[in-house]
């Protein structure tokens, strides 16, 4: 490519690949299910399955039924998906490998995310990661010794307005600092899991696995609806007769 005087223009691109703390390919494990587990599996699929006018568009809830099943994604998990859906083990691997909440190594009970994306650095994410990387003594990445914690470096938790925010097992923790966060995963370790800010009572990862799949959920439901953080924007714009523009066809 060259400029409008003919001089090379060189243009600089990211190189983008899988995040440090994250395993890449292969997909490990064990190869297939003992035959009660796939017979098990494959009851559960069968109901996902029946939502969906294609079966090949039930691959991602199949892939948390396996998930919740392994607590990461197995070659047997694979395997599974790809014989209940007629696809490939290639097919099924390369969605499964795109999406980060697919997990290539085993999980602790407990998925702690850690967002240090844009606005929860600025409100001190990448303080609350140093200390739970320090106080657990596991990398980013890692799980520890007695598998109740796996500590997750995340990216925007679309929660910005509670910055900073962990995730355990999806379910948030609001305006975190390193203080609370390592009382949040004290008690995790201890078998007493704290209550989200809000959102429903933590169940363990391989459970939550389950609920994503679209398995009934056992857990009480809470009021929701929006919190004064999130309605503060809401607020200003209504204050200063701002609105959207219209959609255009
Ligand atoms: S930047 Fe952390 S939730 Fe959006």
């Amino acid at each position: 490519m060259t400029g409008g005087n003919g001089t090379p223009v060189f243009i600089s691109v990211a190189e983008l690949g899988q995040r440090p703390d994250e395993d890449g390919p292969p997909i490990a494990g064990p190869a297939s299910y003992p035959p009660e587990v796939t017979e098990r599996l494959a009851a559960d699929a069968a109901t996902i399955i029946a939502r969906y006018p294609q079966a090949r568009s039930a691959l991602l809830p199949l892939l948390h039924l396996v998930q919740g099943e392994d607590g990461y994604l197995t070659r047997a998990g694979i395997a599974f998906c790809a014989d209940q859906l007629s696809l490939s083990a290639a097919e099924v691997a390369a969605v499964a490998t795109f999406y980060s909440m697919y997990r290539r190594r085993p999980t602790g009970d407990y998925l702690v995310g850690v967002c240090t994306n844009t606005l929860c650095a600025i409100m001190g994410g990448d303080a609350i990661l140093d200390a739970l990387q320090e106080h657990l003594g596991v990398p980013a990445g890692g799980t520890t010794e007695d598998g109740a914690v796996t500590l997750e470096h995340i990216e925007c938790n679309a929660a910005c307005d509670y910055a900073p925010v962990v995730m355990v097992n999806w379910e948030f923790f609001d305006n975190q600092t390193p203080a609370s966060a390592r009382e949040l995963v004290d008690g995790l370790r201890s078998g007493r899991p704290p209550e989200p800010t809000r959102g429903a009572p933590l169940c363990s990862f391989r459970q939550t696995a389950r609920i994503l799949a679209g398995l009934p959920d056992p857990r009480p439901k809470t009021p929701g609806g929006p919190g004064e953080a999130t309605l503060a924007g809401l607020r200003v714009a209504r204050e200063r007769g701002m609105s959207a523009p219209e959609p255009t066809s």
